[in-house]
């Protein structure tokens, strides 16, 4: 079944951009229409994506570059580093790209993260497209300019922020994404529920099976309601000088799970999906939701495939791990960790909270 292509602006003045929605898009050369002219274009991928897609997206670009380049980057988290940067600006430089080299990210969230860090520094600043491979690039990690590396301390702790000239969401790929992977990228869409939409949150309630199906319709749903609400806020607050990290809900707790259990041991969207449920019970036990909502969400997040309570860090003191990983988040401020809670029906703040309950809350919700 064909879903009819939808765009959504994000709204920036000279830096906007359109995302692209449907299922026939990636390989067609129509979606490339818009693009600057340029000589040379580098597609970035990695070992599994590549077998799979490039050499359609190549064929979709021969009509606009004389010379179409490929480079694979090992697959996984852990290769998010500087040793798969430098990789790229090898290709690059080794190859006499100049800047309006074009750079296309074809992958998930690894890819297109280390892709526009790559394109916002090559000789400083290249244009680059995102052609978001998983679900979790297609509703988040593509749109909105976020670039970044983890560092062993933290995560996505190098970077810049530096928008796509286009992003091209084609749903038709993801039915060769893992099931897991799958799940991981449902957390993403779960997140704007709470944080600004309790009908989109009631309208994932009635729809799981149907999105865990892969149903065209609401998938396209979901992809284009995300995609609204993130372009949204970033319209609002592009560098996170306030709204913006509400789009962080559940990642405080997720990104210490990340780098507590090793890189790429559990997935980003795992890691979101317990921490939803630990904010969600700190936002409860700050007084601000019932015990309700945090049952109501806990219970869309298992229905997801995904985990809803936190792994152990340290068998000693595990809350102590926890708040010492989340001291280094990016929106802690002199050393004290401020959370994303739900303080209302669809509304997000972000707040401090006392190590006492956070050590509560973890105790509560590890397992
Ligand atoms: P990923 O990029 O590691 O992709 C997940 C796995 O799926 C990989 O093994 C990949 O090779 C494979 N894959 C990708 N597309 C496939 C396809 N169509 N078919 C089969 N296999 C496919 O992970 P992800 O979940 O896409 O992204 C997670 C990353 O995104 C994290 O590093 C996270 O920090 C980052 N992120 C960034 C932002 C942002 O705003 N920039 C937002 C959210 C997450
Ligand atoms: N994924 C969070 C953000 O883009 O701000």
């Amino acid at each position: 079944m064909t879903v009819h292509t939808q765009q959504v602006a994000i709204e920036l003045g000279d830096r906007g951009y359109q995302i692209a929605i449907g299922d026939d898009l990636f390989d067609n050369p129509a979606s490339y229409a818009t693009l600057p002219g340029a000589s040379t274009a580098l597609i970035v991928s990695n070992t599994t994506v590549a077998p799979l897609y490039v050499s359609r997206l190549k064929q979709a670009l021969e009509a606009g570059y004389e010379r179409i380049l490929e480079l694979q980057l090992p697959d996984g988290e852990e290769f998010k580093t500087w040793e798969s940067l430098q990789k790229v600006f090898d290709a690059l430089l080794s190859a006499g790209c100049d800047r309006k080299t074009v750079l296309f990210a074809l992958g998930g969230g690894v890819v297109g993260d280390m892709t526009g860090f790559a394109a916002a520094t090559y000789m400083r600043g290249v244009p680059f497209v995102q052609v978001p491979t998983t679900l979790l690039a297609q509703v988040d990690s593509s749109v909105g300019g976020k670039t970044a590396i983890n560092h062993p301390l933290g995560k996505n702790m190098i970077g810049a922020f530096y928008q796509p000239r286009l992003v091209v969401c084609d749903l038709s790929v993801l039915s060769t994404l893992p099931k897991r992977e799958f799940s991981s990228g449902l957390a993403e869409v779960i997140k704007y529920g709470p944080i600004a939409d309790t009908e989109f949150l009631g309208w994932l309630e009635v729809s799981m099976d149907q999105l865990l199906a892969q149903a065209p319709e609401a998938l396209a749903h979901a992809v284009r309601r995300s995609c609204e609400i993130k372009a949204w806020v970033v319209g609002q607050d592009e560098k996170e000088t306030g709204l913006r990290a509400i789009l962080n809900f559940g990642h405080t707790f997720g990104h210490a799970i990340e780098t507590g259990m090793g890189y790429g041991v559990w997935l980003h969207g795992e890691g979101v999906g317990a921490g939803m449920v630990m904010a969600a019970e700190l936002s409860h036990r700050l007084g601000l939701v019932d015990a309700a909502f945090v049952k109501r969400l806990t219970r869309l997040i298992e229905r997801a495939g995904l985990p809803t309570k936190g792994p152990v860090l340290d068998a000693q003191d595990n809350a102590g791990r926890y708040l010492e990983l989340m001291r280094l988040d990016k929106k802690s401020e002199a050393g004290e960790i401020r959370f994303v809670v739900i303080d209302g029906p669809g509304r997000a703040a972000v707040r401090p909270a006392p190590d006492m309950l956070v050590r509560q809350v973890i105790d509560a919700c590890c397992a």
